[in-house]
């Protein structure tokens, strides 16, 4: 594609989720949004995990019905919230899990430490594939683990990067004290949606070695292509049985600021030490959050399609344009997700690439090395935001890279 020749492409591709808009630019530049608000005004953030769309409209207006009572008390999780999540749960994974199994959380992140405070002790050990969401490595370390750290493997075939398992690695990472595999499915930064056959040799390797599971899938909904997604827990009864999931909609319905997520655990045992290892640490999920929830579940699945539709055209569209303009940065084809992962180790770029094009393109990446071993010279690019936005980030970046 020629780097003119955009709004021809966006007009056409844009017609199956016309009715959403998800082209429509919204300014977020105010005080105190995390995305915009971090970088000088004439910066294009394409870094932090939130997208720039506006949620559903039944969310939007679950949360003005609550607004409008103007009363913010505390605030359970009814029985409707419950089964409206197995609900989606069966639906959409083909998982059938109990209501007594859900528990609640404010968030995921709050969710990882609370894993590893309720199953982990002092010296034990953590494995997590790298480079990764780097929450995983802090949870463990906040509650003295010690991390083994398997990274993942790169096969380069021309432009394209894949990522592949190394379960050899991933079982020599595995010793006496390790307790907790800590997974992200899928998976954060790299958009690898991992398959069965992944999982299932994962889960293998932990159950022998009686490790415990927790499989981070927040993004199990933003699966591109409409590809299933396939929960790990869903795998067989004893998988089931040593996995804590995490799942939320923030990322789906981009409800992040609204501190809403849960834990499906289907063995007794553990799911009562996790709640009992609360016991107050963590608040309950925001009032909002769980208004937006119910919304989110039973009302939005024609608007989380036509989303899926339009980010699998972005990521067909930024892959295109890097390979035809900037072929020096190799990519991921992530199956979900909405982040690209830019390989620049053999761009020529001197110096840290995130450095250089937040200084040179004005455009504000998310620097691959902080996600651990394996991450460094790439690029986190966040495409979940109107196409035009997104060309003319990579725009600028192809700019840059012209002139240095
Ligand atoms: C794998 C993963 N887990 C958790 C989170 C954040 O969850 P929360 O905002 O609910 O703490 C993110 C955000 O990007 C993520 O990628």
């Amino acid at each position: 594609m020629n780097p003119t020749s955009h709004a021809s492409f966006s007009a056409q591709d844009a017609s199956p989720s016309a009715t959403f808009d998800f082209d429509q630019i919204i300014d977020r530049r105010r005080p105190g949004c995390v995305k915009w608000a971090s970088y000088p005004s004439d910066v294009i953030p394409m870094w932090v995990a939130d997208m720039d769309f506006r949620s559903p409209e039944p969310v939007r207006r679950a949360l003005a019905e609550r607004v409008a009572e103007g009363v913010f008390g505390y605030e359970f999780p009814h029985d409707a919230l419950t089964q409206a999540i197995c609900a989606w749960l069966e639906r959409r994974y083909c998982w059938r899990v109990q209501p007594n199994e859900i528990v609640f959380l404010p968030g995921l992140v709050s969710g990882l430490n609370l894993v590893c405070r309720a199953f982990g002790r002092v010296g034990d050990s953590a494995v997590v594939l790298t480079p990764v969401y780097f929450p995983f490595f802090s949870a463990p370390a906040n509650h003295g683990m010690t991390l083994a750290k398997v990274e993942l493997r790169y096969r380069v075939e021309g432009q394209r990067v894949h990522v592949e398992l190394d379960d050899e690695a991933f079982a020599r990472a595995i010793g006496p004290r390790t307790s907790l595999f800590i997974h992200c499915h899928p998976h954060n930064p790299v958009g690898h949606a991992w398959t069965r056959d992944e999982l299932r040799r994962l889960a293998e390797i932990c159950l022998a070695n009686d490790v415990l599971i927790c499989s981070d899938e927040i993004w199990s909904d933003l699966t591109l292509d409409g590809a299933p997604h396939v929960p790990m827990a869903s795998l067989a009864p004893e998988v089931a049985q040593r996995c804590i999931t995490l799942m939320a909609p923030s990322k789906t319905f981009n409800l992040p600021g609204l501190g809403f997520g849960f834990a499906v655990i289907q063995n007794e045992k553990l799911r009562q030490r996790f709640v009992a290892s609360n016991n107050g640490v963590l608040p309950h999920p925001n009032a909002l959050g769980l208004a937006a929830a119910q919304a989110a579940y039973t009302q939005c699945d024609d608007w989380l399609a036509a989303l899926q539709r339009y980010l699998s055209a972005n990521r067909d569209v930024m892959l295109d344009y890097l390979a035809e303009n900037m072929p020096e940065v190799r990519a991921t084809v992530p199956q979900a997700t909405y982040l690209g992962w830019l390989d620049c180790r053999e761009a020529g770029i001197a110096g840290n690439p995130y450095k250089f094009f937040l200084d040179r393109a004005r455009v504000a990446l998310s620097d691959g090395a902080t996600f651990g071993p394996g991450g460094e010279g790439f690029l986190r690019f966040n495409f979940g935001c109107p196409r035009a936005q997104m060309l003319e980030a990579l725009d600028r970046m192809r700019a840059a890279l012209r002139q240095s």
